[in-house]
């Protein structure tokens, strides 16, 4: 059966790891979190303290950099030039702070190379912002998952409370980081945020997690027929 490349772009709280996750599983492929990739160059920086704008010192990171996804009994892990940083780059502050170094055209040209060399052979299901536009064009099956934003910053809310404690955590913070991070995302002059033309686009706000599983695999199964 044909090695199919799928993407699935959307905003954050869309629940796109979960659903691309899940959906890889299913049909016995990889998954690729590119968001989790963002997060682990914003991770080098962070403990360069440097300005997330000094492009000359992002791409000195960049270039020291190798990532390399791995699955383990919980789940698949991202080990940054050998350490396994999959913990640590789920803060808020490095939530923004990989929103800020994304817009970097040294950081997107680094990571497009990382990403393409980590899909090539296909039988993989890419996840991020500009996978259908701008990485992979010409994927076999595009989806663009969204929800209403008070949906997706519940999701949100309710992932870091689960990690950091409902103490730590504050639903109108939340709220407003998710509004920030979006416009960011989107407004960005390279590569933002936005569905394919040949995306299918998908409202999750309504569903369940299986229900919207199951509505891409049947059109993946429609191609694959
Ligand atoms: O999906 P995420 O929240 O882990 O992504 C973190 C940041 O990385 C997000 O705010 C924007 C950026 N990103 C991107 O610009 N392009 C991608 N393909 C994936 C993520």
């Amino acid at each position: 059966m044909k090695r199919l490349l799928i993407t699935v772009d959307g905003p954050s709280g869309a629940g796109k790891t979960t659903v691309s996750r899940l959906l890889a599983q299913r049909l016995g492929y990889r998954y690729i979190d590119t968001g989790a990739l963002y997060r682990g160059v914003a991770l080098a920086a962070s403990r360069k303290k440097w300005a997330a704008d000094d492009d000359s010192k992002l791409a000195d990171i960049c270039s020291k950099l190798t990532f390399e996804f791995r699955e383990s009994p919980n789940g698949q892990r991202l080990y940054m030039n050998g350490i396994d940083i999959t913990e640590q780059i789920r803060t808020p502050e490095i939530s923004m702070l990989a929103s800020d170094i994304s817009a970097r055209r040294c950081v997107r040209q680094f990571l497009l190379k990382v990403q393409k060399k980590m899909a090539k052979d296909g039988a993989v299901v890419v996840e991020g912002r500009d996978i259908g536009t701008v990485v992979f064009p010409n994927a076999d099956m595009k989806f663009y998952l969204d929800a209403d934003h008070d949906t997706r910053v519940l999701r949100r809310y309710k992932e870091l409370a689960a990690r950091m404690g409902r103490t730590h955590i504050r639903l109108d913070e939340v709220a407003k980081a998710v509004t920030e991070r979006d416009e960011r995302d989107s407004s960005r002059s390279l590569a933002p945020l936005k569905p394919a033309r040949d995306a299918i686009r998908i409202d999750s706000t309504l569903m369940e997690i299986e229900e919207v599983v199951d509505l891409m695999h049947r059109y993946i199964a429609g191609i694959v027929k």
